[in-house]
């Protein structure tokens, strides 16, 4: 525990996001928004705590998550609570207990929120990150896997986002991964010896985990380790070669990577990731993949389910290095009154201009013309308005645009309207008028 006097700071692995930050956070999450909404999606919000036991039986109670990673503690009352490592279990822990299956059809849902993870903190990996999720519960069609895929891929385009990569898996079903399982635990048992120590370990309890192994010696031999892709049961091809195909018509470049697992245990047929090469070592942007017995782990009806999770930490740093997205600046102009029958009609003209949803700064007190040009730099305010007497007077204002210095006359009435044209949304990254069917 800090001494008294001595100074506290933030937990290890967590972080203040600060003003000069959060308009690239706001701008990620205004999009996903409206591409969200765009393919019919709803928000959910789910609570930070939940009960232990719902993560350690849908990640999985063998998973780095569950046996390394979980904020847990035992409440007052001796339930054991989690700090949601993931929002997965949580969404369909809440289809479950609303009985939103009761409502016919397939529910689209996505979540904005904090993620808690005892891992080792380094760029791009903290202890509290954010993640921008979706999930679509109560079907298996392939036809959904397609199209959260090109939802994704639409909206990193969106964001400016070039460089990036759609890798893409099958990791089977209850039917055939039993049975690739153990071709895979035979064919370790020949090799493992050679292996790292972790993948010795990981070839007893968690074999598919060897596959994710980054250790470069150890590479040669799993690269010929049987694959779960030439192990499929003919639904699960099926399912994936539909998956494949539907992507192809939908114009969406992906990699197929037999070797892709991900590290929470409920996962079944499609998995994916999508990297960024401008990530370095925590190159995974996001990942998500088909979950179609998760349900029914849980307590619930078959409600088969396919999501992903965005690492925002992770995709705010992808957009700092391109740096092609323009934010909005919310401050659209700075008032400066001189003259104390300027500061009334002055305040006026604020509130007026604010209730439009203009940004508005105006001085608290009496400035010279001078100092009020350097308090408007300082701000960035794009625009200033000197008010002084003559101008109340007249009724005509002075606005001036700070960048070029251009000053224009505007009557009163005719600011908030002169304002609003100038500083109208420019065009966004990645946005393209002229998409081709
Ligand atoms: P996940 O792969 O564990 O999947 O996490 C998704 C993304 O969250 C990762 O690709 C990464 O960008 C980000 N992430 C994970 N851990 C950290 C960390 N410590 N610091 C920063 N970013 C991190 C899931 O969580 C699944 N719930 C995804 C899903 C949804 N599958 C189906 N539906």
């Amino acid at each position: 525990m800090a001494k008294k006097n001595e100074l506290i700071q933030s937990v290890k692995g967590t972080r203040d996001l600060l003003p000069s930050e959060t308009p690239l956070w706001q701008r990620v999450e205004e999009e996903a928004r409206k591409v969200f909404e765009a393919y019919n999606f709803r928000e959910i919000r789910t609570p930070v705590l939940e009960q232990t036991a719902l993560f350690a039986r849908s990640v999985g109670s063998d998973t780095d998550i569950v046996t390394k990673e979980m904020y847990t503690f035992e409440d007052r009352d001796s339930e054991s609570l989690t700090l949601r490592p993931e929002a997965t279990a949580s969404v369909v822990r809440a289809y479950i207990e609303h009985g939103l299956y009761n409502q016919g059809g397939i529910q689209k849902l996505y979540y904005f929120g904090p993620m808690f993870r005892r891992e080792r903190p380094q760029k791009g990996r903290y202890r509290q990150f954010y993640q921008i999720g979706a999930e679509v519960l109560g079907s298996e069609h392939p036809a959904i896997d397609a199209e959260v895929l090109e939802m994704l891929v639409l909206l990193l385009e969106r964001l400016g986002l070039k460089e990036f990569k759609l890798l893409l898996n099958s990791v089977g079903c209850s039917k055939c991964r039993p049975e690739y399982l153990k071709t895979l635990r035979k064919a370790l048992d020949e090799v493992k010896d050679r292996l790292c120590t972790d993948c010795r370990r990981r070839s007893h309890t968690n074999p598919l985990r060897v596959l994710d192994c980054k250790i470069e010696a150890d590479q040669p031999i799993i690269e010929k380790l049987p694959t779960i892709l030439e192990h499929l049961c003919p639904e699960c091809r099926q399912h994936f070669d539909s998956v494949t195909l539907d992507l192809k018509q939908r114009r969406v470049d992906f990699e197929i990577v037999p070797r892709l697992v991900r590290g929470l245990d409920y996962y079944t047929r499609t998995t994916f990731e999508i990297t960024s090469g401008l990530l370095g070592a925590q190159n995974a942007l996001l990942g998500g993949g088909r979950y179609d017995g998760l349900s029914e782990m849980l307590g619930g009806p078959p409600a088969p389910g396919f999501g992903f999770a965005i690492g925002q930490d992770r995709l705010v740093l992808t957009l700092e290095t391109t740096g092609t997205l323009k934010l909005a600046q919310p401050l659209a102009v700075y008032i400066a009154w001189l003259g104390d029958a300027a500061r009334e009609p002055s305040l006026l003209l604020a509130r007026q201009l604010r209730r439009q949803g203009i940004g508005v700064e105006i001085s608290y007190h009496q400035i010279k013309l001078k100092k009020a040009m350097g308090a408007a730099s300082k701000l960035q305010a794009p625009y200033t308005l000197i008010i002084g007497e003559d101008e109340v007077a007249s009724g005509s204002y002075q606005v001036k645009n700070m960048q070029t210095g251009e000053q224009t006359s505007v009557s009163a009435g005719e600011i908030a309207g002169f304002l609003k044209e100038k500083l109208r949304e420019p065009l966004q990254a990645g946005e393209d008028p002229a998409e081709q069917p």
